[in-house]
């Protein structure tokens, strides 16, 4: 079966605020989108790697691409995104989608979701617990421009508190059987987090493996800064 990795990195970095394109950062001498790519290859588990960037950088990338590597140019949402990298993988039986902002993704771990794929799963995302105790709060999302959200002083309430033991911090790369990828998004109505939720809107089984710590995601300046020295460590 030939497995196709799309790699969604046209976000705009907001959060890690470097004024560029997040997966264009700098981690040690290499960018996110180089070191997400080579881990991919580096499992030798993946066939085809499709890079979905920001339109305004498609040229500059396309320039300098390594073998079995293609690109796509992303859209306003993820979700965006990763239908343009679909369009790139339609002779995929696996497709596996992994964010450029999981640089220092250990090739185990691609290896673990590719693996539960070829047993028969047909969903299959990496997952840890969590550490923190988490609450939902009221919805705020009502609040109109004007009205701050929550209480005169902006704070919510906590509506509830999920036992944590059954929670699971959700990773990338999730790896599914092309043709339920695909009936997913041509379901989808609206924007989602992860792929996996789109999977599960359609009825499908989700598969979980062990994650692991490295495959954290790059989103703030503090990530980025474990993750440079992580990677600094390793290339001494
Ligand atoms: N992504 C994408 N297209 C988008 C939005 C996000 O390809 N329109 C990619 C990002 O490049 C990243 C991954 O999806 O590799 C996870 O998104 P996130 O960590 O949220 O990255 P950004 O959207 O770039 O960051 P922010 O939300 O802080 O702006
Ligand atoms: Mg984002």
């Amino acid at each position: 079966g030939r497995v196709v990795a799309l790699v969604p990195a046209a976000g705009r970095g907001e959060r890690l605020g470097m004024n560029m394109p997040k997966a264009f950062v700098d981690v040690a001498g290499q960018t996110m989108i180089a070191r997400a790519v080579r881990g991919l290859l580096a499992s030798g588990v993946v066939d085809h790697v499709v890079v979905v960037v920001p339109s305004e950088m498609l040229e500059s990338v396309a320039d300098r691409l390594p073998d079995r590597v293609t690109v796509a140019a992303g859209g306003a949402e993820r979700t965006d995104s990763v239908c343009a990298g679909l369009d790139q993988a339609r002779d995929a039986d696996f497709v596996l989608v992994h964010d450029a902002a999981r640089a220092l993704t250990p090739p185990e771990l691609i290896r673990r979701v590719v693996d539960a794929l070829r047993a028969g799963r047909r969903a299959v995302v990496p997952v840890l617990p969590v550490s923190d105790t988490v609450k939902e709060v009221e919805d705020v999302t009502v609040a109109a421009e004007g009205h701050p959200a929550g209480d005169a002083e902006g704070h919510v309430c906590v509506v509830h508190t999920p036992d944590r033991t059954r929670l699971r911090a959700v990773q990338t790369p999730q790896g599914f059987d092309a043709s339920v990828l695909h009936a997913a998004y041509d379901a989808a109505a609206d924007v989602a987090t992860d792929d996996a939720g789109l999977v599960e809107r359609i009825g499908e089984t989700v598969t979980c493996v062990d994650g692991d710590p490295l495959a954290f995601k790059i989103t703030t300046p503090l990530d980025l800064l474990l993750a440079s020295t992580l990677a600094a460590q390793d290339s001494d």
